[in-house]
């Protein structure tokens, strides 16, 4: 099987792809990425020289190339999650989240179709749904109007759409995850568990958006992979899979139980401006995943000593992010 990972080089993505070159060790990997400020191949040195391994720099925008790679590659499978994927830099800067995450995906959606695809997989957000009121018994499912609030939101919610439009009028073999927030190894430090972490280390105020009581539903990235990697060999063509493991934490419980992991001290935490649209709650009903036969391994409590453990292991690789170095690798490796 040929399987395209499209944003292999960003945090999920680059999870998914180590996950499945390790696992499937018949399968041929292909990671194709734009390398935006999002993306880093530093992560890939264990699996860079896998005879099932490659990557493509390209823009899922530029159907020419696209359509080309389609071609030659006659890939079985796509995973797609290239996306902009930061809620605070869709309110900066809304146009390029509609390029790539609406263009983008059509551009890959028609390219799947040309050539037959056996699955699209296209990885999207809770964020879709909108937000939940505080009362604990709500929660997402498969069936919740789509209502998103951010720019970001709005844009997964339009490829969501076109993914199942290419379903019902084409006939393109799909599927929609729904996942909830992640978080664990190679998280960008510009999201909450990454950036709270790298800053306690460094002894460096913690931003806290308003009152600090919006409450995420997290999930460990492992398990998040385990999750697609069903859906692509099990899921029902045409259906949406929400998933997530009942771990919901108010912002500001998440960076207290950082805190004192690391025993610092809770004057690092600031609370600053709340964020434009800021929603209050998020959380996931995954039945219908279970029911396909996925449980995720990992509670928050497990999960966060794991990802707390890993930044303290792997301090170069986000050091590294945090002053641009490995943009020079990149120079160095690809001559990119
Ligand atoms: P990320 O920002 O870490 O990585 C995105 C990757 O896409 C980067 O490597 C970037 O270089 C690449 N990319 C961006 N524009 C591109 C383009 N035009 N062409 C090719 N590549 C491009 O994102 P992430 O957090 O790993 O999220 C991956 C997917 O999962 C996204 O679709 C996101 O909506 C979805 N998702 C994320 C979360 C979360 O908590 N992070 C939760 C649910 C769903
Ligand atoms: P984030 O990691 O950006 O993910 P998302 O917006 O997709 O849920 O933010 C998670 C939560 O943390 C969200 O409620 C906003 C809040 N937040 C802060 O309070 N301070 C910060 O510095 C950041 C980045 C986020």
């Amino acid at each position: 099987m040929k399987v395209l990972v499209t944003g292999g080089a960003g945090f999920i993505g680059g999870n998914y792809v180590q996950y499945m070159v390790n696992k499937y060790p018949n399968y041929h990997i292909v990671n194709l990425d734009l390398l935006t400020y999002a993306g880093d191949l530093t992560k890939h040195k264990e699996i860079e020289n896998r005879e099932n391994y490659s990557f493509v720099h390209a823009d899922i925008v530029d159907r020419e190339k696209i359509f080309s790679l389609f071609k030659n590659e006659k890939f079985d499978y796509v995973v797609h999650f290239a996306a902009e994927s930061h809620v605070d830099r869709s309110i900066k800067e809304p146009d390029i989240f509609v390029r790539t995450n609406v263009v983008g995906t059509q551009v890959l959606l028609d390219a799947a179709k040309s050539i037959n695809v056996k699955k699209f997989v296209h990885v999207s957000t809770d964020e879709v749904y909108g937000e939940l009121d505080y009362d604990p018994s709500t929660f997402f499912t498969e069936k919740t109007p789509l209502a998103p609030n951010s720019p970001y939101s709005a844009s997964k919610a339009s490829s969501d759409f076109f993914v199942r439009a290419y379903h019902e009028t084409f006939g393109l073999p799909v599927n929609i995850t729904r996942c909830s927030n992640n978080y664990g190894p190679y998280h960008f430090p510009e999201k909450l568990i990454p950036l709270t972490i790298s800053r306690v280390l460094n002894d460096q105020k913690v931003p806290v958006y308003g009152d600090g009581k919006n409450i995420r539903d997290w999930l460990h990235v492992y398990d998040h992979c385990t999750a697609i990697d069903l859906v692509l060999h099990k899921g029902i063509n045409g259906e949406v899979y929400n998933v997530g493991g009942h771990n919901e934490k108010t912002n500001l419980a998440v960076i207290q139980t950082i805190i004192r992991a690391l025993n610092k001290n809770e004057n690092l935490i600031e609370y600053v401006e709340d964020r434009l649209g800021h929603d209050k709650r998020y959380a996931i009903d995954p039945t219908k995943l279970e029911e396909l036969g996925w449980q995720p391994r990992y509670s928050f409590e497990t999960g966060i000593e794991q990802t707390i453990q890993w930044y303290l292991d792997n301090k170069e690789w986000w050091q590294n992010i945090l002053n641009g170095e490995y943009r020079a690798y990149f120079k160095k490796q690809y001559k990119l």
